[in-house]
């Protein structure tokens, strides 16, 4: 007797390791580790997920009609053109799934998000990374590597975990050079943090073209990590597929009030910007007087990148945080063993994490 098989291109996924929120002995860890929101959730979201708690008897709204409003009025786009999931992830997902499978190509860049190739795997497709120009998606690698088989290709703008981001003008220059029969994704998880003028989330190529979807995520500025919600915006056809393949209640009753209530909670938005606004600089600032290497980022973390010399690796810096009860992001699994990435969280936090890192580095051979 043999026992049933997955479909090959799953067994060769290395399963996605999220950031650690324990260490061993501290009670409570300064976790910088996830990119979550450093401000807590917004109390109107948690009080419409408490009130939702008395209905959870009941089947959700399957085609979350109220939230798809809200996002609608939020955004500037049309409720109609919008689909939501449990988290982005399963968008990202659901897209594989439904527009790549054996013997295609899904297209990503060098230090993109991980789960565009374990999505591609997941249905048999391969992954394929473009170089990199500066830690920054590059428009002409990605474009070289087009190929007959390309079915997608995923872009996270700006990118986890570099944080750098493509222009406008450059995100048109990839559409333009793409074949139509390509779909685009341009992830938009950081959108709302990345305040550089020549940034746009793609709504617009959404609308003016029908191969491109923008997706977006209520786990970043709404800080919603924990209730899985994810929104895309996408053409009709594409919606009309999304419909069909993903489940009927994908995305549960109190995850909708939460995500309407903040939505609508501008104020608590606007807070959650401003934090991020006023310590993205000071933190990056902080980071490079110590000599470390650190790309101007568009979302609410830091890559940061360690010389290597004298014991000041990545490694020795995450177990001296470590030892201070401060919990980053090894990057190996990147493929940027040297760095760490470190979330934009409360500002004590991160004033923590600077002493630290100050210590480390100017330490004698980084430890202590
Ligand atoms: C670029 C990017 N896309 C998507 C996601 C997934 O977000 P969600 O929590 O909505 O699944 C993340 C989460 O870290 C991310 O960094």
């Amino acid at each position: 007797m043999s026992a049933p098989a997955p479909r090959p291109g799953i067994l060769t996924i290395t399963p996605y390791v999220g950031g650690e929120s324990r260490l061993p002995g501290i009670e409570n860890p300064v976790k910088l580790s996830s990119n979550e929101g450093a401000l807590g959730p917004s109390p109107r979201a948690v009080d419409a997920y408490r009130a939702a708690a008395d209905a959870v008897h009941r089947y959700p709204d399957g085609h979350a009609v109220a939230l798809r409003e809200a996002i609608a009025e939020r955004f500037h786009v049309r409720a109609e053109q919008v689909v939501c999931g449990a988290g982005s992830d399963e968008l990202l997902a659901l897209l594989a799934q439904a527009y790549a499978g054996p013997g295609d190509e899904v297209l990503h860049s060098e230090h993109g998000f991980l789960m565009y190739p374990i999505a591609a795997r997941a249905v048999d497709a391969t992954p394929v990374a473009a170089p990199e120009a500066n830690l920054t998606a590059d428009v002409d690698a990605l474009l070289a590597r087009v190929s007959d088989r390309t079915r997608i290709v995923y872009l996270a703008n700006p990118n986890n975990p570099t944080g750098t981001w493509l222009s406008r003008a450059e995100l048109g220059r990839l559409r333009a050079g793409l074949p139509d029969h390509v779909l685009l994704v341009l992830d938009a998880a950081y959108a709302e943090f990345a305040d550089a003028p020549d940034y746009s989330p793609g709504i617009d190529l959404v609308e003016a073209t029908d191969n491109t979807v923008m997706t977006r995520t209520f786990s970043k500025i709404f800080a919603l990590s924990g209730l899985r919600l994810g929104w895309c915006h996408a053409p009709p056809h594409v919606v009309d597929v999304l419909n069909r393949i993903r489940g009927p209640f994908n995305v549960s009753g109190p995850a909708q009030a939460a995500g309407e209530a903040a939505v609508r909670d501008e104020a608590f938005f606007a807070e959650s910007q401003q934090h991020n606004a006023a310590w993205r600089p000071w933190f990056t600032a902080k980071l490079r007087g110590l000599g470390l290497d650190v790309p101007d980022s568009g979302g609410n973390f830091v890559l940061a990148r360690f010389p290597g010399t004298n014991g000041r690796t990545a490694e020795a810096a995450d177990a001296f945080l470590r030892g201070r009860g401060i919990i980053a992001r090894r990057m190996g699994s990147y493929g940027l063993p040297d760095s760490l990435r470190i979330t934009i969280g409360a500002g004590p936090d991160l004033e923590a994490c600077a002493d630290a890192l100050t210590a480390f580095m100017e330490g004698g051979h980084g430890v202590s």
